[in-house]
């Protein structure tokens, strides 16, 4: 008798303890990626290894299966759609060879890396490095290659929504803003995007291309977010959304006998505002932020220089004065410093 009433309470505790355990794992099951623990080691930076991205393509980019990116139903057609991503479905893609300008920085790559993978960390988002000398694009400068390492970041994170593309001399300034509840979100777009403001091919007053972006427009047809410095939109820092529009402008972009084989001295920067020059189907669906959202610049006026509170600073052209070291090196000391530095007025 006795026995008989302690077995099936035994087997209940051993069920629930089984059911919870499940629980338990499967709640934390993919929060962290193993490859984070595989390179953890004492007072080494933390970079994430894509290990699909160690090999060379085997050919032209374009024939490539990680260029063949899917898109939900829900964003076949023209006009997309408008929600809240899950913070994990938000990629930050650092996409670069390592070379360039930023080598005057020492350990620039490992170090805005690390720090990429503590604003990820903090905010659920998906931190992403791609090695872009993998893709063959041919004779075009290096530089085009971003825009292959945004296909690749779709391909490899199929629930990805949104890949925010940064270049690497960019450091995050103030690590506690989301990017999702600032800039991606739907009420963000809807209240943020500029209206009516000229798109610009050089200074304003010099080059009136008497273009603007819409006076309105639909938050679902936004799929690319994007800031203009004095003389035309920038590549640095740009978002992309998963849908029929962005593989399309992808693709056009890099069309390689009209634009990305030929000499354009702004590369993919190019490419992008010509196709938002010339078509209205792409200035429907790249929407134009402040500069000084997720783009301002250690130099310039009350719309482009770098203030306190700022998201980030991007070091564009620091190579002209030699200055990317020392410039990195002053910025990097008061990220995340909530101290009176840099205030409006100068
Ligand atoms: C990127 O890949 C190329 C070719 O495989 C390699 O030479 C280069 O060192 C890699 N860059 C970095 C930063 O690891
Ligand atoms: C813009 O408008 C001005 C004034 O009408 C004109 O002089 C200029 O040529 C136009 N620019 C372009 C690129 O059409």
């Amino acid at each position: 008798m006795q026995a008989f009433q302690v077995a099936p309470r035994r087997s209940i505790i051993l069920a629930i303890s089984i059911v919870t355990l499940f629980v338990v794992l499967f709640k934390f099951y993919g929060d962290v990626p193993y490859e984070y623990y595989r390179n953890y080691g004492p007072a080494e930076p933390m970079a994430p290894i894509e290990v699909n991205n160690d090999k060379p393509q085997p050919g032209y980019f374009k024939s490539q299966p990680e260029w063949d990116f899917s898109v939900p139903p829900t964003a076949k057609g023209w006009n997309g759609y408008a929600r809240v991503p899950k913070d994990r479905d938000v990629i930050v893609l650092t996409a670069s060879d390592g070379g360039g300008h930023n080598s005057a920085i020492p350990n620039v790559l490992e170090r805005v890396l690390d720090d990429r993978q503590k604003y990820c960390d903090r905010h659920g988002f998906t931190n992403l490095w791609l090695n872009t000398s993998r893709y063959d694009i041919g004779e075009a400068h290096r530089t085009w290659s971003k825009i292959p390492a945004v296909a690749e970041a779709f391909s490899l994170h199929p629930t990805a929504e949104w890949v925010w593309l940064i270049d690497t001399d960019i450091i995050i300034m103030s690590p506690d803003t989301s990017i999702v509840d600032a800039i991606i979100a739907p009420n963000a777009i809807e209240s943020g995007l500029m209206r009516g403001t000229p798109i610009l091919d050089g200074q304003l007053k010099d080059h009136p291309t008497n273009i603007s972006t819409p006076s309105d427009f639909r938050v679902e047809d936004i799929d690319i977010l994007i800031t203009q410095d004095h003389q035309s939109v920038n590549t640095g820092s740009v978002f992309f959304r998963r849908t029929a529009f962005t593989r399309w402008i992808l693709e056009m972009m890099t069309d390689y006998t009209m634009l990305m084989g030929k000499e354009h001295v702004g590369a993919e920067q190019d490419a992008l505002k010509h196709l938002m020059l010339e078509h209205q189907l792409v200035r429907n669906h790249v929407g134009i932020y402040p500069q000084r959202k997720f783009n301002a610049y250690v130099q310039g006026g009350n719309t482009m220089g770098y203030r306190d509170g700022d998201l980030m600073v991007h070091f564009a052209g620091c190579w002209v004065g030699g200055k990317c070291k020392d410039w990195f090196e002053e910025f990097w000391g008061k990220k995340g410093s909530k101290e009176v530095w840099r205030p409006e007025a100068q």
